[in-house]
């Protein structure tokens, strides 16, 4: 879409934001657009018994109820929440293959938020609707993970997202009565994302990761300084990633889900080790040679906090 288009695109959705009509939700009122945006997310649920066809899990307590009673959800197993970015829906190629090689690995509930309806409105107005989209995985997952008999303990519950997906995960685990256990941030988007805008912070879940692709240069997809307990920066966090044609940087954002991909496919061979770095001048000048950590990975419970640095090869698995 043009620059025009765009900025066109966004007046259209502030005004329809600014528009009178609101509507009670619970303990406050929404806009219109908001109520509807929120109730458009889709909760997709996936297990071992057919990879390719997911079911639709009803944000209710009834529609939990169905899921686990239908054997969809497993209540013993850890769950695994994929959150797409901007411009995408529960199909794009590299969720589904997080999806596929969680599940090729071993037992998982692994459900897919389908958020495409705010994701496709253009930069301003997606950045500005996570936090209601979020609202409703938050409301998701409390049906989720609360009442007597639990679906998904907090315990083994794993959220992962890409781009703004990452910032959603972290507003919908910080508004849980108990925060998700482990946050994986894909490349969290960079742009509007600054200290005072509510992004993905360590105090999200129990232990944040972060894997930065796109970090650096004021076109950045992604966001450059640390912000997880972990800090994960592939070939130096930017683009353009190695392998990455030209100078795609689409390719290079995108580059953090496919390493995230390949960490999970391996399974406990995951040769995606990171050296830890003293600080972001080590990291940038490639000179890290502290302690090492795996990225990503299956673990669900997790450990190592600080800036790592890997260098990695140029075609998948990476390593
Ligand atoms: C998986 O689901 C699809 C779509 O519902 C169906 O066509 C296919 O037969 C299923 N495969 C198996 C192995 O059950
Ligand atoms: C879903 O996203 C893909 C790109 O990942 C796009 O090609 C497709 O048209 C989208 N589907 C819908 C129904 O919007």
């Amino acid at each position: 879409m043009s620059y025009l288009l765009k900025l066109i695109f966004s007046v259209a959705i502030s005004l329809a934001l600014c528009q009178g009509s609101v509507i009670q939700d619970g303990h406050r009122q929404l806009t219109r657009t908001q109520l509807r945006l929120k109730n458009s997310n889709a909760y997709i649920g996936y297990n071992r018994n057919n990879f390719s066809s997911g079911k639709r899990i009803e944000p209710t307590e009834a529609g939990v109820k169905a899921a686990v009673d239908s054997g969809l959800i497993k209540p013993d197993v850890e769950t695994i929440v994929i959150i797409h970015g901007q411009y995408a829906n529960d199909t794009d190629t590299d969720i589904v293959a997080i999806k596929n090689a969680y599940l090729r690995s071993a037992e998982y509930n692994v459900i897919i938020v389908d958020w495409r309806l705010a994701a496709n409105m253009g930069d301003a107005a997606a950045f500005s609707f996570v936090p209601i989209i979020a609202e409703g995985v938050t409301e998701f997952l409390g049906f989720l993970t609360t009442g007597d008999t639990p679906a998904v303990a907090t315990t083994k519950l794993h959220l992962v997202g890409f781009g703004l997906g990452a910032h959603l995960a972290g507003f919908a685990s910080r508004n849980l009565p108990e925060k998700a256990q482990r946050i994986t941030g894909l490349d969290p988007a960079g742009p509007r994302w600054d200290a005072r805008s509510g992004r993905l912070t360590t105090t999200d879940a129990q232990y944040v990761e972060v894997i930065h692709t796109d970090g650096f240069g004021n076109k950045a997809f992604g966001i450059e300084e640390p912000i997880g307990h972990v800090d994960f920066y592939p070939n130096g966090g930017k683009h353009t990633q190695i392998g990455c044609p030209g100078h795609e940087q689409l390719c290079s954002h995108r580059r953090a889900l496919q390493l995230f991909e390949a960490s999970v496919d391996a399974g406990r061979a995951n040769g995606l080790i990171g050296n830890s770095c003293v600080d972001m001048r080590q990291m940038t000048n490639n000179q890290c040679k502290g302690r090492t950590l795996e990225m990503g990975g299956l673990d669900i419970i997790k450990f190592g906090s600080g800036i790592y640095r890997m260098n990695t090869k140029r075609d998948y698995p990476f390593f």
